[in-house]
């Protein structure tokens, strides 16, 4: 176990270049299966969730060689099981595209899921709504999903009954390879949907209107690959170092970004009194003065992201006046009680956070309860007067591409240490 220790009180600045999605990445990965050639992927992030999806392709038997630390080549020839089983896999969330990539190249699928999680209940019901109506028959049961389609996957019309990520992307990956057109509707439209269908499209599938609400696929009978392709950057890294320098403040420029993906977050910045400065790929994020208070409400993209919920609340704890903080998506603010060991004021009622703006925060023992509440506890250390022991780091390294080194690029005080047990 490890934990970081935070002198907080130091303003970031400086440049850091932003990493490659995660969840294009845990998307983008399992669909090479769906190809007949190697391609190779650059702009990896190196987290932790990317070795499971890794481990779980070379226990499938695709070849998998790491050309440089964030340059993949996967070869999918030799793959000749249906069934993605392993331990490790029923730790991570994305591994659910294992079921989409699979079935779309042997017409079914054995995945072991993840049960429960920190962010309340996942379930998968309108993936595999969809996979049936492309014709498979689908059980979930003893922590496994199986599906086949023994008439072989037949295209055809889905209307999602909610907007998911999940589902959309799983439902991209079966159809590519299904007989006949696909039209699904409510889709997704994050940054990352798009990304996983630009990257299908470039090893030969046919997807159309990836970023809008209807998503036609014209399924083929091979899908080439034998290309090289570049994952998008990570707008919730991004998103993330942009409140840590609001909240220390600071001044820092991220770079090798597209900001339109941050516009929900950089007009709530804007609103709070942020310094804001953006360019073709990067935002510059300063300190203008005292900050004020706003309401966020998340939404599917483009609405504000869940993602960056917990981020903005450690924010706004902060800036003068009080806030309202809504979560449209997920279970996701058991983060709060330790939030509130450094000093914030918040009392929760279901999915609304009511902040009282205005504190100061002070260095404690917290730990984090999953990924986006680890960086948000990061933030407020950052911010706080004195030391700081993180705890629970693991989920920071599920998801965050050398978090502190990029941290300690811009001047925190910020160590990883070996840690016993959480000490109260
Ligand atoms: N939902 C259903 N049925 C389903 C699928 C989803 O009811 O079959 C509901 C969920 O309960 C939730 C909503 O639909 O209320 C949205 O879920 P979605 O499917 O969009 O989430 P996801 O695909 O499981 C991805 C990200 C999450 C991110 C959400 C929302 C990956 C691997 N994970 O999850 O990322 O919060 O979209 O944007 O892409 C993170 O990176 O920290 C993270 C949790």
């Amino acid at each position: 176990m490890e934990k970081f220790i935070i002198y907080g009180g130091k303003p970031l600045y400086g440049d850091i270049t932003v990493s490659g999605s995660k969840n294009a990445t845990l998307g983008i990965l399992p669909a090479v299966l769906l190809a007949e050639n190697p391609c190779i992927i650059e702009n990896v992030p190196d987290i932790l969730d990317v070795k499971i999806i890794v481990d779980m392709l070379t226990a499938l038997g695709a070849k998998c060689a790491w050309m440089s630390k964030n340059v993949i080549k996967i070869d999918p020839r030799n793959v000749k099981s249906h069934k993605a089983i392993s331990e490790s896999i029923s730790t991570l969330r994305g591994s659910y595209y294992f079921i989409g990539a699979l079935l779309g190249r042997f017409g079914k699928a054995e995945v072991s899921l993840p049960g429960g999680c920190n962010l309340g209940p996942r379930p998968i019901d309108l993936h595999l709504k969809g996979f049936n109506a492309l014709g498979a028959d689908t059980v979930e049961e003893y922590g496994m999903v199986k599906t086949n389609a023994k008439k072989g996957l037949k295209g055809t019309s889905i209307y999602l009954d909610g907007v998911t990520v999940g589902a959309t992307i799983n439902l991209m990956l079966a159809a590519s390879r299904a007989e006949g057109n696909t039209i699904i509707e409510n889709c997704a439209r994050e940054p990352h949907v798009v990304d996983v269908a630009n990257f299908l499209n470039a090893m030969g599938a046919n997807i159309k209107g990836a970023g809008t609400d209807t998503i036609r696929i014209k399924g083929c009978k091979e899908i080439k690959g034998g290309i090289t392709y570049s994952i998008i950057p990570d707008q919730i890294e991004a998103g993330t170092f942009m409140v840590a320098a609001a909240a220390t403040k600071g001044d820092v420029t991220l770079r090798n970004i597209i900001p339109r993906h941050q516009e929900s977050l950089t007009a709530k910045l804007q609103e709070m009194n942020v310094g804001i400065e953006e360019g073709d790929d990067y935002i510059r994020v300063f300190h203008k003065g005292r900050m004020n208070g706003a309401n966020v409400k998340t939404l599917p993209y483009p609405g504000f992201p869940t993602d960056m919920q917990p981020q903005i609340t450690a924010l706004l704890s902060l800036a003068d006046g009080d806030s309202v903080v809504s979560e449209g998506i997920w279970d996701r603010f058991q983060y709060v009680d330790e939030l509130k060991r450094m000093g914030a004021m918040i009392k929760v009622e279901g999915r609304t956070a009511y902040i009282t703006g205005n504190r100061k925060y002070k260095g404690t023992f917290v730990k984090c309860t999953d990924l986006r509440a680890g960086a948000a506890l990061v933030i407020a250390a950052l911010a706080s007067e004195g030391r700081s022991d993180v705890y629970n780091i693991k989920y920071i390294d599920r998801g965050y591409d050398g978090f502190e080194k990029k941290l300690a690029q811009l001047g925190a005080d910020i160590h990883r240490v070996k840690a016993e047990e959480f000490p109260i």
